[in-house]
């Protein structure tokens, strides 16, 4: 049975480092993966998609639909999505059968993914020319479940991975 994999976690907090190297394990061993990328989803499917609370329902509707066509053909998906209402997360999990789907928390402070600020989004925040970040002026609810906790602060993204495989077995 194949899954999907749901990283859930603040902008910064490593998802997308975290399914590319996961992805890239399972391809070694022939397994079909698939990311669906936040930032890659937006620059296309979900062009016509912002920041307010509806449009994240909705972005993150339309990946977990996406994800359910997938791994249906057998493929392993691996979502990295900030998904930050849990509403969101518990319909995608609704769509697929029991232990089919893997919610994982990335689990980054905000105080080190706005240190870090990789993609410089928590300065442009802080100089107002962003609106509805993630974990500042929007919400984002903590996962109270998640079938995985990362704690990235402590654990890297091999690590990570690491867990992750130990948790499943596809
Ligand atoms: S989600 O909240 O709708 O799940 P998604 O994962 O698709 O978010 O996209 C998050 C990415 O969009 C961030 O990693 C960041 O690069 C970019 N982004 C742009 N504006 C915002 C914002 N206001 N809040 C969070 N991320 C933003």
């Amino acid at each position: 049975m194949s899954k999907c994999i749901w990283l859930t976690g603040l902008s910064g907090s490593g998802k997308t480092t975290i399914a590319n190297l996961l992805a890239a394990q399972y391809k070694d061993k022939g397994q079909l993966t698939c990311v669906l990328d936040g930032d890659q989803i937006r620059l296309g499917l979900n062009k016509d998609l912002g920041f307010t609370r509806s449009d994240r329902h909705e972005n993150a509707r339309r990946v977990a639909e996406v994800a359910k066509i997938l791994v249906d053909l057998e493929i392993l998906v691996i979502v990295a999505l900030i998904s930050p209402f849990s509403e969101d997360r518990h319909k995608a999990r609704a769509l697929f059968q029991p232990g089919q789907f893997i919610e994982v928390y990335v689990d980054t402070s905000l105080k080190r993914c706005a240190t870090r600020d990789v993609k410089g989004l928590y300065t442009l925040q802080e100089n107002g020319l962003i609106k509805n970040m993630t974990g500042i002026t929007s919400p984002y609810e903590i996962p109270k479940n998640p079938d995985i906790h990362l704690r990235t602060d402590t654990t890297d993204a091999i690590e990570c991975c690491e867990l992750i495989k130990k948790h499943i077995s596809v």
